[in-house]
């Protein structure tokens, strides 16, 4: 019996049977983990996790306020602009902190914050 081959737009949409695409973000210490879409922002995702993100701008890298630590999955993510190094500089932020608002989710991560 040959097998059952899957139907083009089978379920209402062409695209039913491509494996759909998410990332799972975990959240240290609380263990929180969520899957996201890709682009999803760092700042997003914690939100979405129930986990609290210190802000004063509206998530364009000024305050730099929103700083996490990505503790596994984080090679090969972009690198920090100079922006975000500025806006770090200028707020006294640890130099090993990136902005969530900055860094769109592509992979799975692990990361904390220092005030969670
Ligand atoms: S929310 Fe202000 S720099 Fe990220």
């Amino acid at each position: 019996m040959a097998a059952k081959q899957p139907k083009a737009g089978a379920g209402g949409g062409g695209l039913a049977y491509l494996p759909r695409v998410q990332h799972r973000i975990r959240f240290l210490p609380s263990e929180r983990t969520i899957e996201v879409a890709p682009g999803t922002t760092l700042l997003d995702a914690a939100r979405e996790a129930g986990l609290p993100v210190a802000q004063t701008c509206t998530g364009e890298g000024v305050c730099a306020r929103c700083g996490m630590r990505i503790l596994q999955g984080g090679e090969g993510l972009d690198a920090e602009s100079p922006a975000e190094t500025r806006a770090k500089a200028r707020n006294r932020v640890d130099e090993n902190l990136r902005l969530s608002c900055l860094i769109l989710t592509d992979r799975d991560l692990t990361v904390t914050a220092p005030y969670w």
